[in-house]
């Protein structure tokens, strides 16, 4: 898949390496912006609160596949019902929100663990099948957790998330009895 990853930060710039080393066309884009045209799918991987200022910034977004992995820490700012909702105004396409449960300094565990760790996500059913294809090509599990009308719920969990020790990161698992 070509993809357009909006930060190349931690979060960005991490999973564009294992999203090449998973065979993917990555292109990096940072706050200087850029442009989208060519992509099957954006990831949003900026500051919560510099996700219009980033997108405002990049060419090419308009019905786009994307997904949202911003995270609403410290504080949510704006008026969107949720931040996967601002990214959707700007792309007017199928939105998931995923990878903004899960721990960038972490990410080169991920295929080092006894069994597949887990990635919840929510989304829009037109980017299902995109957003899967990319948590197992990270080497997560996808579980959705419901549709992005869940997104707001979804982003305000991570407080819980941020509550498990220890500090700095953990990898979880769901699983269905008899898979454990
Ligand atoms: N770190 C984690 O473990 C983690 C986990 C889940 C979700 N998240 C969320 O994912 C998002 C990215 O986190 P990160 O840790 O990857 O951040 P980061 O390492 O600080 O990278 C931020 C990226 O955003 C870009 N950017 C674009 N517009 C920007 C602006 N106006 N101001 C500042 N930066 C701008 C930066 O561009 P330049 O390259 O040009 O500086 C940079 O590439 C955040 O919403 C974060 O809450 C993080």
């Amino acid at each position: 898949m070509r993809i357009v990853t909006i930060g190349r930060g931690t979060i960005g710039g991490g999973l564009s390496r294992l999203w090449r080393e998973a065979g993917h066309d990555v292109v990096e884009l940072g706050r200087d912006g850029g442009d989208a045209s060519d992509a099957d799918v954006v990831l949003i991987a900026v500051p919560g609160a510099k996700i219009s200022a980033a997108l405002r910034g990049v060419t090419g977004l308009n019905g786009k596949i994307a997904i949202d992995a911003t995270n609403i820490m410290p504080a949510r700012q704006g008026d969107f019902p949720s931040y996967a909702h601002e990214v959707k105004s700007f792309t007017h396409g199928p939105v998931a929100k995923s990878f903004n449960m899960n721990f960038g300094a972490l990410f080169d565990a991920v295929r080092e663990q006894r069994v597949r760790p887990s990635n919840w996500y929510v989304a829009d059913e037109e980017a299902r099948e995109v957003t899967e294809r990319l948590i197992r090509d990270a080497g997560y599990d996808p579980v959705r957790v419901g549709d992005l009308s869940r997104a707001r719920d979804f982003e305000d969990a991570v407080w819980l998330l941020m509550g498990i020790e220890p500090v700095g990161g953990v990898l979880y698992r769901f699983a269905v009895p008899g898979e454990l």
